[in-house]
């Protein structure tokens, strides 16, 4: 077997490969920033005012990075999300920057409640029970908000049942039959998103995520959410987060002929980050971890690794 191991043998014979065009870049958009605010549980990651988006996505550009997935940080929260739909709430106004300045640009915007919602839950919430069939026309309202500002992909990450089919109904009734719908489909409760709530403001007031999203010690029920949001109309699934998840990636992808998105979510990046800034961890981890997860089977990834790899590559 060492035969084809030898120096400069060894890169012909790489059976996964990974691409800058494979990554998509996480982009928070922050209404209440004054400048570029490091986020702390997130070494190396910023919260950005809407006057740095374009000149963040430019150097991205500039490195061969074209897909980016845009988070909201609203100026105010209340019971019902509103912010998430105002035509010009900071996603939406982020996004019209994005695509004038780079039309050649991918953006996929995330759609959801948790960073709009007082009590910070994805979903409309009564007696401290999250309502899933309310929730479905509020999620329809804020894909169209971000088509009309030009989103060309939306990402449901709320894990509401019929999510899809009811984000599918709206775009095609307002006319943009042409944005695709990148479902979360596979969203764990897990504990690896808590950077993530700092960065984005979403941690909840009561109670937890766990009668929406799944179950981890789950695999089967998984392939089953991934099945309803094909059969719904989802041009892309995703499994989350990646690392401690590549069995149901790998899963996934053997089992569904569509595109499979894999998130490296904050924990995933945080837990890496902290063990290099000590010394513990070299650097080329992060090259390992996304090659691993492109060999489980996903075909693009969603990490803040983005520009330290796409300058590596
Ligand atoms: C919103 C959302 C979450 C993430 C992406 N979209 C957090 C959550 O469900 O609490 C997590 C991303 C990450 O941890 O990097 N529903």
């Amino acid at each position: 077997m060492r035969r084809l191991r030898r120096e400069n043998l060894r890169s012909l014979f790489r059976e996964s490969r990974l691409r800058i065009e494979d990554l998509i870049v996480p982009i928070f958009v922050d209404e209440t920033a004054k400048g570029k605010r490091e986020i702390p549980s997130m070494p190396g990651y910023y919260r950005l005012p809407i006057e740095e988006v374009a000149k963040e996505i430019g150097e991205c550009m500039d490195l061969g990075l074209k897909a980016f997935i845009f988070f909201g940080i609203p100026k105010k929260k209340d019971e019902v999300g509103s912010e998430a739909f105002n035509n010009d709430g900071v996603v939406q106004k982020a996004v019209r920057i994005a695509k004038k300045e780079f039309p050649d640009s991918v953006v996929i915007t995330d759609v959801c409640l948790c960073e709009y919602t007082s009590h910070g839950h994805c979903g409309i919430v009564k007696n401290g029970r999250i309502l899933n069939d309310e929730t479905l026309p509020i999620l329809g309202k804020i894909a169209i908000s971000h088509a009309k500002a030009g989103a060309d992909i939306v990402a449901p990450s709320g894990m509401m049942d019929g999510m899809v089919k009811s984000i599918r109904v709206a775009l095609d009734g307002e006319g943009f039959s042409e944005v695709a719908i990148m479902s979360y489909s596979a969203k764990f409760a897990s504990n690896f998103y808590s950077p993530f709530r700092e960065a984005a403001e979403s941690g909840y007031k009561f109670g937890d995520r766990k009668t929406y999203q799944m179950d981890f010690h789950n695999s089967d029920e998984a392939l089953r959410e991934i099945e309803l949001d094909i059969n719904e109309g989802a041009d892309i699934v995703m499994v989350k987060p990646a690392l401690a998840y590549l069995d149901v990636i790998r899963r996934a992808k053997e089992r569904f002929l569509v595109p499979l998105t894999a998130y490296n979510v904050s924990g995933e990046y945080s837990m890496v980050k902290s063990a290099i800034e000590k010394g513990w961890l070299s650097e080329e981890i992060v090259y390992e971890i996304l090659v691993a997860i492109k060999r489980a089977g996903a075909d693009l990834i969603i990490t803040y690794h983005a520009k330290e790899v796409a300058e590596h590559l």
